[in-house]
């Protein structure tokens, strides 16, 4: 039985415009201007137990509106949503049990409290039991590396330690389900990788779901074989990433930071070139496109830097918007004609 199901799920937010000025705000006294905004539109998808699913889409796409009525904080317009069977927002209490959510953008557990205490307390609430709640505490402050931070008040964390903080919080009652949105938003590449490990743990130990927002294609790559891509509140993909990334993966941009500013004509691989618009030698910022079935990033990058004395490149993932546009100019038809 599949653990989350939704059907035709939409959510429409009603708003107030107003004018600018007192003659606006007196005319909207009397005559409110009503704006309907459609978030989410008949949104239908089912996620079996311990699936990994990226749900993605650009900014304004309808992200966290979705895991806000997958997590009953939000009533849907219209449409199903049932989490193990159940109505989220009707049958709250039983559904908080079965699910932890971590929202990348703000902070849920007390801004004065040390860690230890916020964790002493959710374990209570959630009537963990004592023996268990210290093998996990061990465990979180390993992966998670808490050390540190367990005594220290929230108030006092980085970004990143706040997150790995909020993290262990939201997984403590060891919940069926977990929604992360956004939860890597804003961190270095090494807080995300042991973010990413310690998700990665907690579904191949335990088997828990995960539904995982972001608009970072690094994420996903690196968890989800399945994503869902929304964009403007409808689903536009549900399917394998490996799709996706043989559809979309086929051009790469590599970018070359010279050490001397580059005048010369430079020799490439086929199916490499040189996209920099106007390239200025001084500032030395080399950006090439290739096509990944005809030649490597490794052959690419060894050619130039026969040509080039190069002091550092990387490797640019595509990116999602430029996805959206191809699913929408028809890019993945083929796939399903086939
Ligand atoms: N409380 C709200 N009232 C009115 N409009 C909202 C509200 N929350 C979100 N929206 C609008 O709904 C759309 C989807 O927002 P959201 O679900 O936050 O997207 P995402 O998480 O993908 O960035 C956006 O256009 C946003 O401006
Ligand atoms: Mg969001």
């Amino acid at each position: 039985m599949a653990i989350i199901e939704t059907e035709n799920l939409t959510k429409v937010y009603r708003t107030t415009r107003k004018d600018p000025g007192l003659r606006g705000s007196v005319k909207a006294l009397f005559r409110p201007q009503i704006v309907d905004k459609l978030a989410v539109d008949r949104i239908s998808f089912h996620v079996e137990p311990g699936e990994m699913v990226g749900y993605i889409g650009v900014n304004g796409a309808g992200k966290s509106t979705t895991i806000k009525m997958l997590t009953g904080i939000l009533v849907p317009t219209s449409g199903q949503v049932r989490i193990l069977g159940r109505d989220p927002h009707r049958q709250r209490v039983d559904n908080a049990r079965q699910i932890g959510v971590v929202f990348g953008q703000r902070t849920q557990l007390w801004w004065d409290l040390a860690l230890i205490e916020s964790l002493n307390l959710i374990a209570r609430i959630y009537e963990v039991d004592p023996a268990r709640y210290k093998q996990l505490l061990d465990q979180f402050s390993e992966t998670l590396e808490l050390g540190e931070l367990l005594r220290m008040p929230i108030r006092n964390m980085s970004l990143g330690q706040k997150m790995r903080a909020e993290l262990a919080a939201a997984l403590i009652h060891e919940p069926l389900v977990v929604y992360l949105d956004e939860p890597t938003i804003g961190l270095d590449l090494i807080v995300k990788e042991r973010i990413r490990e310690f998700i990665r743990q907690q579904n191949r130990d335990k088997g828990t779901t995960v539904i995982l927002t972001t608009h970072d294609l690094g994420d996903i790559e690196e968890l989800c074989q399945r994503v869902i891509i929304i964009d403007n509140g409808r689903l536009i993909y549900d399917g394998p990433i490996t799709t996706i990334k043989a559809r979309f993966g086929k051009y790469r941009e590599i970018t070359f930071e010279t050490c001397q500013p580059v005048y010369q004509a430079i020799a490439l691989p086929e199916g490499a070139h040189i996209v920099t618009n106007g390239y200025s030698p001084e500032d030395r910022k080399l950006v090439l496109r290739f096509d990944r079935t005809l030649t490597t990033a490794s052959r690419v990058a060894h050619d130039v830097m026969d040509q080039v004395e190069v002091n550092d490149f990387s490797l640019t993932e595509p990116d999602l918007s430029s996805i959206v546009k191809q699913i929408y100019n028809g890019a993945l038809l083929e796939e399903t004609t086939s």
